[in-house]
């Protein structure tokens, strides 16, 4: 397999350190099934579904050809004022499987956008109930939700803020999640349900009724798979319900079967106000994301608004493009017709075994899992991250590619994977980690 390209200097690319990367770049050029390929023709087991987004592993023609088939017919329709059918079909496909009465569905073009929709929604709601005051959103330290601004504001993670300022005002963070004493615990700790306390002292401090939205990942997947401590997000939701707060979640990688149920809410008992969705929901092959919201925030916007009258004044030019619902049906028959949020279920425990058996290796100083999500930190060197991104690139070298956090591997592999690609990732996690 060849590949050329005169030059990779005009490609100014996100989140990677471009000099590096261009002195010696990582190509793919094929995928099909738990691989990739590389320019140089090298197989890589993908130990991340890419970016958690292809569940249902790679090269899926079923999504092919169903994208296909949507661009011959229709490429594109304006969807302000107009709309075409597979958006319905799949806002009502959507409404099936979301959790309680979260029944209606907005459409974005990514993670991020569904954040800042979200956001907006909030803001929407509260003040056709004459709420119009509540300006404050509640967000945790070490989240991410994407890099708009409003997801940027709500972001926990120091080096994805520092570079922008305060950025939106009216934000405050609770603390994270991670506790030295949930080090190496399998499932949700034992421990923590009280950091959910943080929400209540804000309530206190600036009034509930100033707080439009408390948004939170229910296992904050980027930082490296925080499994929510027994009883937290129920505590959340009580501390909302008494303030009368909106609850989000950012179901961007829990959902789609990633927790062994189609949503986190599902596995973790609690149901959200709206959630966040992308990656998954179209297995990665075509951009889509999408907030699902509860009928009742629908129905107070919609009908707070005058009659024949524009009712939300949000939208993307791309939203709900036709492409994109075409692969979020083809990707949604596969899971139900292959059960895979089933096969999540099933294959956790023996997921899980295998990734928390890397708990003896010296360089590793915490293991974190739930579902088929996981995550392991490594003792950092004196520049953190560097250590991370040295064991990004041997474990390349290795045929194994995982998202790196810093320090933190962060493993989720597509739900279509067996014990041999289990085994695999871990046998080279274990090389690699095992030699620093
Ligand atoms: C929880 C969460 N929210 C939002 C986003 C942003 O999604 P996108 O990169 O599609 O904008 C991500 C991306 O990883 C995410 O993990």
């Amino acid at each position: 397999m060849s590949y050329t390209t005169n030059t990779l200097e005009n490609h100014w690319m996100p989140f990677t350190a471009n000099r590096d990367f261009k002195a010696d770049p990582r190509l793919l050029v094929k995928a099909e099934g738990v691989h990739y390929w590389t320019h140089t023709g090298r197989r890589i087991l993908d130990g991340s579904s890419g970016l958690f987004c292809c569940a249902a592993g790679h090269g899926r023609q079923e999504i092919a050809e169903a994208v296909g088939s949507q661009l011959r017919q229709l490429d594109y329709g304006p969807p302000f004022q107009w709309g075409h059918p597979s958006s319905f079909e799949l806002a009502n496909r959507l409404a099936r499987i979301t959790p309680g009465d979260l029944d209606h569905v907005f459409f974005a073009n990514s993670g991020s956008e569904a954040v800042d929709t979200a956001l907006k929604i909030a803001m929407a709601y509260h003040r056709a109930r004459g709420e119009g005051g509540r300006l404050h959103f509640v967000s945790r330290e070490r989240a991410y939700h994407g890099v708009n601004i409003g997801g940027t504001s709500l972001s926990g993670l120091i080096k994805n803020r520092e570079t922008f300022g305060g950025v939106m005002p009216g934000v405050v963070h609770m603390r994270h999640t991670w506790r030295p004493e949930s080090r190496f615990v399998r499932g949700q700790p034992e421990t923590g349900a009280d950091l959910a306390d943080d929400l209540q002292r804000f309530a206190a401090l600036y009034g509930g009724h100033t707080i439009a939205a408390c948004f939170v990942e229910p296992i904050a997947g980027s930082t490296g798979t925080l499994v929510p401590p027994k009883g937290y997000l129920e505590r959340l939701r009580e501390i909302c319900d008494a303030h009368g707060i909106l609850l989000v979640f950012d179901e961007v990688i829990c959902g789609f079967g990633r927790t062994g149920k189609a949503f986190a809410a599902d596995s973790f008992g609690v149901v959200p106000d709206m959630m966040t969705l992308a990656k998954a929901l179209t297995n990665g092959a075509q951009p889509m994301g999408a907030v699902a919201v509860k009928d009742e925030i629908y129905e107070t916007i919609v009908d707070n608004a005058p009659e024949g009258a524009v009712e939300l004044f949000h939208g993307y030019t791309y939203s709900a493009h036709p492409a994109a619902c075409a692969a979020g049906l083809a990707t949604l028959d596969i899971y139900e017709r292959e059960k895979l949020f089933d096969r999540a279920q099933a294959m956790s425990e023996r997921f899980l075994d295998a990734m928390f058996s890397l708990a003896d290796l010296p360089a590793v100083t915490d293991v974190r899992g739930y579902g088929m999500l996981a995550a392991f930190d490594i003792e950092p060197e004196e520049a953190p991250g560097a250590r991370g991104h040295h064991c990004l690139k041997r474990m390349f070298e290795a045929g194994l590619l995982i998202k790196w956090t810093g320090d933190t591997g962060c493993v989720a592999p597509p739900l279509v994977a067996d014990d041999s690609h289990i085994d695999e990732i871990v046998g080279i996690v274990r090389e690699v980690v095992g030699s620093l």
